[in-house]
């Protein structure tokens, strides 16, 4: 059940300038909502003359042992700026949980996660579900450079890491979809996948083509998060258009007109 409720800041690991992973906890001490590997969070940016309206950020991982759950930022205006420079103990008021999450079900015993770039962190928290189910993942990450190859560490203790970079500076030199990883796309029963939309659109033909599930979070502007102002709508085969704050972020490629 959605819920408002102000969060207080345990931590903030700052990568860089352009990455922090904030960790939040309910502020009075009562239980976090169930949140779902995929679902987002709306938060209230404090001391922004210019941001009025919250910032959609994904879940990255729920802390269990901590009543926590983390999330990453990435500066991308005034309002991401002044979170990434928030700091512990300060207060965040947050919206929570939104949205439908990835379909994770015991049927599922090989997936591949896909992320890029930011699109990297709710890959943390549909980890920890597979892990609850005894599921060891693989992973195919893409990133400018290894400096955004952040999340490394967690990912490495849920599955095995295979990433690429653009610049060539760790891993495979190219795009994800140019890993030899996808040449054996068939051996993966289901690809989950966050990312920049190119990204998300050549995966999901190349897992058309070879018949692979695919699910992907999109990354449409969002402004409400609940389905009010209509700024995220996107075009489905079944129902039309759709606001995919609501009825995403996550999507079967089978429902979208790519
Ligand atoms: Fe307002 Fe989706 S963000 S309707």
């Amino acid at each position: 059940m959605k819920k408002i409720i102000d969060c207080k800041i345990l931590g903030n690991r700052r990568f860089s300038d352009e990455y922090s992973l904030l960790t939040l906890t309910p502020a009075d001490g009562s239980p976090l909502p169930k949140i779902h590997a995929g679902q987002f969070v709306q938060v209230a940016v404090p001391n922004s003359k210019n941001t009025f309206l919250r910032r959609p950020i994904s879940v990255c991982i729920v802390i269990d042992s901590r009543n926590a759950f983390t999330m990453m930022i990435r500066n991308a205006g005034e309002g991401t700026r002044n979170l990434i420079n928030m700091s512990t103990g300060q207060i965040l008021n947050v919206v929570l949980p939104l949205g439908n999450g990835w379909k994770v079900d015991k049927s599922i015993k090989n997936p591949l996660l896909v992320g890029g770039g930011v699109g990297q962190a709710p890959l943390g928290q549909l980890a920890n579900e597979f892990y609850q189910l005894k599921v060891r993942p693989t992973f195919l990450l893409g990133a400018r450079s290894k400096n955004e190859h952040i999340l490394d560490p967690l990912f490495s203790f849920f599955g095995d890491i295979n990433k690429t970079t653009d610049d060539g500076s760790a891993g495979f030199h190219g795009l994800v979809t140019q890993h030899p990883v996808v040449e054996d796309l068939n051996k993966f029963d289901m690809v989950y996948c966050c990312g920049p939309t190119p990204m998300m659109k050549a995966v999901a033909k190349i897992c058309r083509e070879k018949g692979v599930p695919c699910q992907v979070s999109l990354e449409n502007e969002m402004a409400c998060g609940l389905g009010a102002c209509l700024c995220c709508v996107q075009d489905t085969k079944e129902k039309g258009n759709v606001c995919v704050c609501t009825e995403g972020p996550v999507f079967d490629i089978n429902d979208l007109n790519w």
